[in-house]
């Protein structure tokens, strides 16, 4: 499609939602009037598109949602997206709406549903990466990532208040999927005396191999020296399983109880209160940012694309690069990943002298 064939841009937001999207949406909205382009929202993700549930998005319909969480258009995982007839079905609808375009802000389930969706039927897109996680590659930061690591560290400053009352361990489990991003930011925040990293998954990158005696006794062996520190309380991040959000948590506990049966030892974890709330600062820029980006992005051609800051700056990476691949050369399924980095890691072992 020639880039001044665009004459309506319709916008959904998809799966997690992330404090920070609706900065996204009107960002959308008012680069779309600024360039004379239609913009159309989609309420609840995909979903909208099959039931064609569709919202016209003028600059004044945008107004004040900047400073909200959760999304103002809904946002749903769409588990029938994965069959072709259902993306030719959303297609079909979207041509009958006059949608040229398709911005998609979410995570990387939600772009391999948008790459295939261009691929099969034609329809340009790009992505914005929304989500909590920090998983995306091909930015630097995803929208919600700055919001959920504020909210967990304000919840751990408050576990850390009574556990030192009582001479506690609390063990925190945190969201962040497979990633590790959310773990690794609080815990070096709320200076915690260990951060335990998701699981690791198995050479497909499908199936998380389960934690064991292993990591059960290295956790117990860290506590130990503690005693040894003269600390008055310990907290241990546990990043969540990417499962079932609470269970990797509840299981180390009881793990860790078994073990040392004279501690007083607590478990919390925070849950979806890391997805609510009022967008940060950085959210809302870095939202307002991309949302520009993924519109100007279109205009220029950068169709399969995401939109992404690295080093401050816009940049367009190939949507592939977010969803599940065959590497032929390996034998096994690989989606490229945003890794944490290990000065992080590091320095967050220095702290905790
Ligand atoms: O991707 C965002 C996220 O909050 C992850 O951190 C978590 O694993 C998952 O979504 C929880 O999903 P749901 O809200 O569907 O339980």
């Amino acid at each position: 499609m020639a880039n001044n064939q665009i004459k309506k841009i319709g916008v959904l937001t998809s799966g997690g939602d992330a404090p920070g999207m609706n900065a996204a949406i009107r960002a959308v909205a008012r680069t779309c009037a600024t360039n004379s382009i239609e913009c159309v929202g989609i309420n609840q993700g995909y979903k909208g598109l099959l039931d064609e549930d569709f919202t016209e998005l003028t600059p004044r319909a945008v107004g004040n949602i900047i400073n909200r969480g959760g999304s103002f258009l809904r946002s749903a995982r769409c588990k029938e997206f994965k069959f072709p007839e259902v993306r030719q079905k959303a297609a079909e609808n979207a041509r009958k709406a006059g949608i040229d375009a398709l911005v998609v802000i979410g995570g990387d389930g939600s772009f391999t549903g948008a790459l295939k969706l261009q691929t099969e039927t034609g329809i340009p897109v790009i992505g914005i990466p929304g989500t909590i996680d920090n998983d995306i590659y091909g930015s630097d930061y995803s929208i919600g990532f700055d919001t959920a690591i504020n909210t967990a560290m304000e919840a751990i400053d408050k576990i850390r208040d009574t556990a030192a009352a009582h001479d506690r361990i609390f063990f925190v489990e945190v969201m962040g999927h497979g990633s590790g991003y959310i773990a690794v930011y609080t815990g070096m925040a709320t200076g915690v005396e260990q951060i335990v990293m998701p699981p690791k998954k198995d050479k497909e990158n499908k199936n998380i191999i389960p934690d064991g005696d292993e990591l059960y006794d290295e956790i117990v062996s860290e506590l130990q020296k503690e005693d040894g520190r003269k600390k008055s309380s310990s907290i241990v991040i546990v990043s969540e399983n990417g499962k079932s959000i609470g269970e990797r948590v509840r299981i180390i506990t009881e793990e860790v109880k078994k073990r040392m049966p004279e501690k007083d030892i607590k478990e919390t974890t925070l849950g979806h209160i890391q997805r609510g709330g009022s967008p940060t600062t950085a959210d809302r820029v870095l939202a307002t940012r991309l949302g520009t980006g993924a519109v100007e992005g279109l205009l220029k051609g950068e169709y399969g694309m995401i939109t992404g800051v690295r080093d401050n700056k816009i940049v367009y990476t190939p949507l592939r690069d977010n969803t599940v691949a065959y590497d032929a050369e390996n034998d096994f399924d690989v989606k490229r990943t945003h890794e944490i980095i290990e000065e992080f890691r590091r320095v967050a072992n220095i702290m905790n002298i």
